[in-house]
């Protein structure tokens, strides 16, 4: 069995950061993953083969009642500890030193930061910009510590105890608004946990394919097949790691873009022969969406019909263990972490009907963000035009239908949609964009078409940049290349009078309307 040589415990107490500070760890080659701080014990914490342990910052005062804390024994395992913002505070409370109010107001946005050098600000001029997002601060560090930063409002602005290996530092590294917060997370995951940053997509392909070979032993693997990055890159993985014994099933839900269908079947059919099913269901899907207008109820109705799908077709290739998902690690926190809301229950999550015909499921990129997914995709040897496709929902279509999905509905979307992806590409502007498409409003509005007046729908045009789609911001797109989609649509479709663009980033809004 492979094993990773390295990895980092994120311990999130409730910070908006926590998904940054795993992304930037792994940024540096080695792999972290994000727990609830009350998820995971000491014991777990030193038995775990952990490098080292983040704790995240918190929207919380350590001191009041009810404040998420974890056991003081988390910091006497003998695994290195960077506490950040709150964590940094926590680490103070949970050792016996104090907190209080340093400033009045505290400290917001971009603070000038003085700091020694050596340890954790080896290669940190003394003085540097930091990121500061606090109200509460250390005002006595616990005993064994020195305090190793300060700014003017803030005497401990970080403190260290070397010889236990602990850390902790008030402001955010993991932001790019911290000068040097790369070098201080470099010289905690190398200098002080002792990390070799060899964690790379060929590592983790070697390690997910024994793990699937380990858990699917002798048995048989159904993949949902979607033609997107994800199950693709899952499909593939599986393909080395079972070869003949998994079957790919590709359930046309009725749901797709334009011409997509076809594009998968041309990509996977040549690949796996025979072992590659296509399922037109489209029927099925839009009689069980009849009358559903809820976005949560649509993506149920849509995950349970998915697993039916399978489970009817599992039953014409005869055995089959093991459902295999391209779940990644963005759906899996998403859809509920801790006690915090569930955002959106993806459909390869949340809907995911309790009884199940298989033994069990199989998802091989549960730990990935999307980029490490690509990266694994290459490392595969898919071709660049499936790796670089940009993202699709499960439920397709469904969800960018406000309301009732109906048969015409999906087809005025799927032409507006091709009109609108294919002048952003022609413009040259797809590689810069993560993701674009149209979405069809319940609303109606008056319009002038010809000489008569009407009464048609209304098109929303999206197209956002994002690295991980955590967070996104739409997309300056140049007017022309807008108006351009907005008069092919309107020509096009009789039935749309008005387009208008969705300029609202992530948050406040989803990248997808539902
Ligand atoms: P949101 O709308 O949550 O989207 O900002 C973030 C990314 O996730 C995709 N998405 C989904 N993918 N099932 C999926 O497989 C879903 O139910 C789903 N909802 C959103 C969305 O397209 C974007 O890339």
């Amino acid at each position: 069995m492979t094993t990773l040589t390295d990895k980092i415990l994120v311990l999130d107490f409730g910070g908006q950061y926590d998904r940054l500070i795993a992304r930037r760890v792994r940024e540096q080659h080695v792999f972290s993953e994000v727990k609830p701080y009350d998820a995971v014990t000491a014991r777990e914490i030193a038995d775990g083969g952990y490098s080292g342990v983040i704790f995240t910052g918190g929207p919380n005062s350590v001191t009041e009642e009810g404040a998420p804390r974890c056991e003081r024994a988390v910091l006497e395992t003998g695994v290195p500890v960077l506490g950040i913002c709150y964590g940094h505070q926590l680490m103070t409370y949970l050792l016996g030193g104090r907190i209080g109010k340093a400033a009045e107001a505290g400290e917001y946005g971009k603070v000038e930061l003085f700091s020694v050098g050596g340890g954790l600000f080896a290669g940190v001029p003394a003085k540097s910009d930091c990121w500061m997002s606090h109200f509460d601060s250390v005002t006595a560090v616990p005993e064994g510590f020195t305090a190793i930063a300060r700014t003017a409002a803030c005497p401990c602005a970080a403190m260290a105890d070397e010889k236990h290996k602990l850390y902790g530092v008030q402001f955010h590294p993991e932001v790019t608004h911290t000068a040097f917060g790369k070098q201080i997370l470099h010289n905690f995951l190398f200098n002080v946990c002792g990390c070799k940053g060899d964690w790379n997509s060929g590592d983790f392909i070697a390690a997910a394919v024994d793990e699937c070979r380990e858990k699917i032993g002798d048995g048989r693997v159904l993949c949902a097949l979607s033609g997107g990055v994800d199950s693709s890159v899952a499909a593939a993985l599986l393909h080395r790691a079972v070869g003949e014994r998994l079957v790919c099933v590709f359930v046309d839900h009725g749901l797709l873009r334009k011409n997509e269908a076809e594009t998968v079947e041309k990509t996977f059919r040549p690949l796996l022969g025979d072992n590659f099913i296509r399922v037109d269901a489209a029927d099925r899907f839009l009689k069980r969406l009849a009358g559903v207008t809820e976005p949560e109820n649509k993506r149920k109705a849509i995950g349970e019909e998915f697993i039916r799908t399978f489970e009817d077709v599992s039953r014409t290739v005869g055995t089959v263990n093991y459902l295999a998902q391209g779940t990644i690690y963005p759906d899996v926190i998403e859809s509920g972490k801790g006690d915090a809301a569930t955002i959106k229950s993806h459909h390869n999550v949340g809907g995911l009907p309790s009884v199940m015909a298989f033994d069990g499921i199989v998802e091989p990129l549960r730990l990935l963000f999307k980029d490490e997914v690509r990266a694994a995709g290459r490392a595969l040897g898919l071709p660049k035009e499936l790796v670089e496709r940009q993202p699709f929902p499960g439920p397709g279509l469904a969800i960018r239908i406000l309301g009732e999905v109906t048969a015409e509905k999906l087809d005025i979307l799927r032409e507006a949609d091709a009109i609108f992806r294919e002048e952003l590409e022609t413009a040259a502007l797809g590689s810069r964009t993560a993701q674009y498409f149209a979405v069809l409003t319940d609303s109606r509005s008056v319009g002038v078409k010809g000489d008569a007046r009407s009464y048609g729908r209304t098109v929303v045009l999206r197209a956002v940049t994002t690295d991980d789609f955590m967070t996104a911001d739409w997309a300056r797109l140049p007017y022309e290349v807008l108006e351009r989609a907005s008069s092919r649509i309107t020509d096009a479709l009789p039935e749309i009078t008005r387009v208008v663009y969705d300029i609202t980033s992530k948050p406040p809004a989803t990248v997808e309307w539902e």
